[in-house]
């Protein structure tokens, strides 16, 4: 399992590394021929269940659709997100780490930073659990969606941060919504890969939320860009079963037994 995380760090400025979220084992098959990395976000919250945040989304949640997304997986590392509140002290962030990891046997844990949480990483990581920093617009934390960076005292707190969570030993670091000249700095001062979303081509990788790539989850930021309309494709062929059903077209006699 630790062969994958080394791969993912010795990648770094060899080539660009390519991660995406999924929440299902049909998503994560797909993606598994494409992708270094997989991630189940918390964001099935808001993309998936279509709540209004990610912080109601629970451990058993997050454990179940990552089984669903290990079942796809052959060669990708699989990280999960460890969802708000379960990762508050020592004890309660080994507890929820190490069972995510029982259960689910992925690769990494992600755990948004509020600024403060380093320890936490270094206690995870010390445990033999591999981190997934989240740094910038942190959902968790964050009430309002806002590019970070853009100002000097930004830039200085966020290069501080982010030298941090890699002294901690996190393993990679998601820059989410940092203005480019911050993230092309970050990533240039560190040892680490650096994941962006929102955060320019500068750096290490990139990932995307998979719903919003397709064109499923109606949210579309600057920073995204809808590669696929999957909602129109859909449409069209279930409006043609409604029509076929309709006018006795389906079933046919080659569906019928
Ligand atoms: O929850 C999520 O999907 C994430 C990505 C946006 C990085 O954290």
């Amino acid at each position: 399992m630790k062969q994958k995380i080394f791969r993912i760090k010795r990648l770094k400025s060899k080539r660009k590394l390519i991660c995406l979220t999924a929440y299902s084992r049909p998503i994560s098959k797909i993606l598994d021929k494409f992708c270094d990395i997989i991630l189940v976000g918390d964001s099935v919250a808001t993309a998936f269940y279509g709540m209004k945040n990610t912080k109601s989304i629970g451990m058993d949640t997050m454990i179940n659709h990552s089984l669903a997304v290990k079942r796809g997986i052959k060669k990708s590392a699989l990280v999960i997100d460890m969802p708000v509140n379960t990762y508050r002290n020592f004890k309660q962030a080994k507890k929820n780490a190490k069972k995510i990891f029982k259960i689910v046997r992925c690769d990494a844990i992600k755990i948004e930073s509020n600024g403060k949480n380093f320890n936490i990483i270094r206690h995870l990581v010390k445990s033999g659990i591999p981190v997934m920093g989240h740094i910038g617009f942190t959902p968790q934390y964050n009430r309002k969606f806002k590019p970070h960076g853009l100002k000097k005292i930004e830039e200085k707190k966020l290069i501080e941060e982010s030298k941090q969570i890699e002294k901690a030993g996190a393993f990679s670091i998601v820059l989410e919504c940092i203005a480019e000249k911050t993230a092309k700095k970050i990533t240039k001062i560190i040892n680490i890969p650096t994941i962006g979303i929102g955060s320019s081509k500068f750096c290490d990788g990139q990932i995307l939320v998979t719903d919003d790539l397709i064109g499923l989850s109606g949210f579309y930021p600057k920073f995204v860009k809808k590669y696929l309309n999957l909602q129109k494709i859909l449409e069209k062929g279930i409006r043609r079963f409604k029509d076929d059903v309709i006018k006795g077209k389906f079933p046919k006699k080659i569906n019928t037994y």
